[in-house]
């Protein structure tokens, strides 16, 4: 079978990217590889993490797409489509990716996006989740991958996993606690859609 060609969509600290790319690597995840990462801030933390794994980037920043406030997103997606064109992904894996994917990258490749958020969906989607949790005086929570749709944080979940919440938490901690559970949700995930 051939080796499915992943892409990696990433705009920060770029820890679910690594995991993923290191479980990859280690052929944990079998019959895949990381054929490029594609990020829109210059100064993410992720360039480095792919810098040490690599795995080729590709930096189209969404900033020289913004003027007098207006975001020109049909331009800026035009140029990822065509990073994408050169790199034929098999699969997209969104991780942090701060920017909204536009409907004409998600028809090009149907059902074959993912994204990772942290909240038990359908709950508490879009930014914040695990402050939105805390104020909803949640029990528990966790993270979701998902098939991206053209709804915000929608689509068929491949997996979800659960983590307490505790008395003292804070957004802060909640977040960090979340943190391993997304890379071995995400890592599932992936397994489960290649296998
Ligand atoms: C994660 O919490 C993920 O759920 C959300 O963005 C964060 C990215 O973290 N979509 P990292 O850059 O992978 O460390």
């Amino acid at each position: 079978m051939a080796v499915k060609r992943i892409v990696i969509f990433a705009s920060g600290r770029g820890s679910n990217f690594s995991a993923l790319t290191d479980a990859i690597q280690r052929n944990e995840i079998q019959g895949a590889e990381v054929v490029g990462l594609l990020c829109n801030k210059k100064e993410a933390f992720v360039l480095k993490e792919a810098s040490k794994r690599n795995v080729p980037q590709f930096l189209i920043e969404s900033k020289a797409f913004k003027k007098d406030g207006h975001f020109d997103r049909a331009a800026y997606e035009k140029e990822i489509l065509k990073t994408l064109e050169k790199l034929k992904p098999d699969y997209i894996c969104l991780a942090g990716y701060m920017l909204l994917l536009g409907k004409e990258i998600i028809q090009k490749f149907p059902n074959r996006i993912l994204n990772i958020h942290p909240s038990l969906l359908p709950k508490y989607k879009g930014l914040h989740a695990q402050r939105q949790a805390l104020e909803a005086k949640e029990k528990e929570t966790g993270c979701t991958v998902h098939i991206v749709t053209e709804a915000l944080d929608d689509g068929p979940v491949i997996a979800q996993s659960k983590i307490p919440i505790f008395a003292q938490d804070c957004e802060e901690s909640l977040s960090q606690r979340l943190v391993p559970t997304e890379h071995q949700t995400y890592i599932a995930a992936l397994k489960k859609l290649l296998s």
